[in-house]
């Protein structure tokens, strides 16, 4: 089993909406019973919330539903619970690193290191804009859940062979 943890600051636009279309990249491969993801966020400014409704809305129109999903803290523990701890921009990365015990650092990533070369780094916080950053951190968030996924895949069959 893989587990994936997306983490973004407030757990209800970016790391949600990672959550969700991972999953689905998951489902369409058949690979649910193998690879687990959930999300979370640094700040808990929101727990308990259901993701913002700008990010609902824009997965919905791609046929992806975020409505069951619920704003959580990152914990200490998720460092060892899961494999790859996800950040979406540099300063979830800081906080990552910084609660992160010392030996489980790398299990920390920066999303955007998973998306094709020549994508900016840091998916961009659309919190604060207007919808059209929703539409396009959503078609980033795609871009960069499917190398992640590659290299899932790639990582287990390096296992599988050893
Ligand atoms: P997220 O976006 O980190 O992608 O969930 C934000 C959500 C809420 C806030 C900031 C960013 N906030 O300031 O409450």
């Amino acid at each position: 089993m893989t587990k994936v943890l997306f983490v973004c600051l407030g757990n209800i636009c970016r790391s949600p909406t990672a959550e969700g279309v991972f999953h689905e990249l998951v489902r369409r491969r058949g690979l649910e019973n193998v690879i687990r993801m959930d999300s979370a966020g640094t700040s808990g400014w929101h727990i308990g919330a259901p993701p913002d409704t700008r990010a609902r809305a824009e997965a919905k129109r791609r046929g992806i539903d975020l409505d069951h999903l619920r704003s959580r803290k990152v914990e200490p523990g998720d460092f060892e619970r899961f494999d790859y701890v996800v950040a979406m921009d540099e300063s979830n990365l800081e906080d990552l690193r910084e609660i992160c015990p010392k030996p489980l650092l790398e299990r920390i990533h920066l999303f955007t290191d998973f998306a094709p070369k020549g994508v900016p780094t840091g998916d961009p916080d659309p919190y604060y804009g207007g919808s059209d950053g929703f539409a396009k951190v959503f078609d980033l968030i795609t871009q960069c859940s499917e190398g992640l996924l590659a290299r899932i895949i790639e990582e287990r069959h390096k296992d599988d062979a050893r």
